[in-house]
């Protein structure tokens, strides 16, 4: 097959949960641009309808569906909506998420920095909801079209350079001062992101189910001076990345140009890995 047509998504039908994120509307662009039919689903209604209608003004097919992943009956009627709207449900890309973002001011406002020892059972239930709960609960549902359709299509979830490796706590420290601590449940929620992938990939052998994961490193998004320093200082490209720097891994996963792949995972982290 030509290889550009691999990539050609025209007449399928992606959903991309938390498609309002720093990431997700990047990833529901490139889905659009390559010919999906794209559901924006996430948990912020007026953000996921922002990222769909800037898709649909620029001539793509996209809808938003404001989602709870962690609810199972948001979950269903958010496939019933796909369904009824594309009629079919070919590629989910898994990408909501609680990421802890720092607040540079957490010191004067007195907020915990994160520590192990006292980290709270509340955020440490709310994130394994969350990251692993709802990543399960989508992809059951996501999977029953996709059965239906020949038992085939392509599942993509969203790993973390920190499920691969312990955080280096060091590069949160300010001028000698601790910012935060990158918590625990990142590290913990994001290596179960591998194993949900690997289980599933062996669960549907003998398909056309494919199921990998993406493993992105940190992606610039205005952080301040000294965590870009300390943070760059780590990847061998000697940078953060730029939020578009995904996309090309993401649409190999997504399309058929992976059609050899599953049950593993694409890093793009400048590096950061290697050394
Ligand atoms: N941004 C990075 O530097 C980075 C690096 C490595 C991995 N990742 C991973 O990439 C993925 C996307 O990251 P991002 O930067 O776009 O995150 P983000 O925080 O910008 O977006 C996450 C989205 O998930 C949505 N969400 C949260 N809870 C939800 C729920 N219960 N139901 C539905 N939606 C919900 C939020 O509303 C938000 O729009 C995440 O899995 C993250 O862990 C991000």
């Amino acid at each position: 097959m030509n290889i550009q047509k691999k990539f050609d998504l025209t007449g399928r039908v992606a959903v991309v949960t938390g498609g309002a994120g720093l990431l997700g509307v990047e990833f529901c662009k490139t889905l659009a641009e390559a010919g999906a039919a794209v559901a924006v689903v996430d948990l912020n209604p007026a953000s996921a309808n922002g990222t769909a209608d800037t898709l649909t003004k620029n001539g793509y097919k996209a809808l938003a569906i404001p989602t709870d992943i962690t609810q199972p009956d948001s979950v269903n009627a958010m496939v019933e909506r796909v369904l009824s709207e594309f009629s079919r449900l070919d590629i989910l890309v898994n990408s909501a998420a609680l990421d802890p973002k720092f607040d540079p001011d957490a010191a004067a406002k007195g907020i915990a920095p994160g520590a192990f020892e006292d980290y709270p059972l509340d955020d440490w239930n709310a994130a394994l909801n969350v990251n692993l709960t709802g990543m399960f609960l989508v992809t059951q549902a996501c999977v029953q079209p996709m059965l239906a359709q020949g038992k085939k299509g392509s599942i993509v979830n969203i790993c973390s350079t920190y499920g691969l490796n312990g955080p280096d706590q060091r590069i949160y420290i300010k001028d000698g001062q601790r910012v935060a601590y990158k918590p625990v449940y990142y590290t913990v929620t994001k290596a179960g992101v591998l194993g949900f992938t690997k289980y599933l990939a062996a669960y549907y052998a003998g398909t056309e189910i494919r199921v990998n994961a993406l493993t992105p490193g940190g992606v610039f998004n205005n952080h301040e001076d000294y965590f870009v320093k300390n943070y760059s200082a780590k990847t061998i490209l000697g940078r953060m990345a730029n939020r578009d720097e995904m996309n090309g891994a993401l649409l190999f996963l997504a399309s058929d140009a992976s059609s050899y792949m599953t049950g593993n995972n694409v890093v793009v982290d400048g590096g950061w890995t290697a050394w």
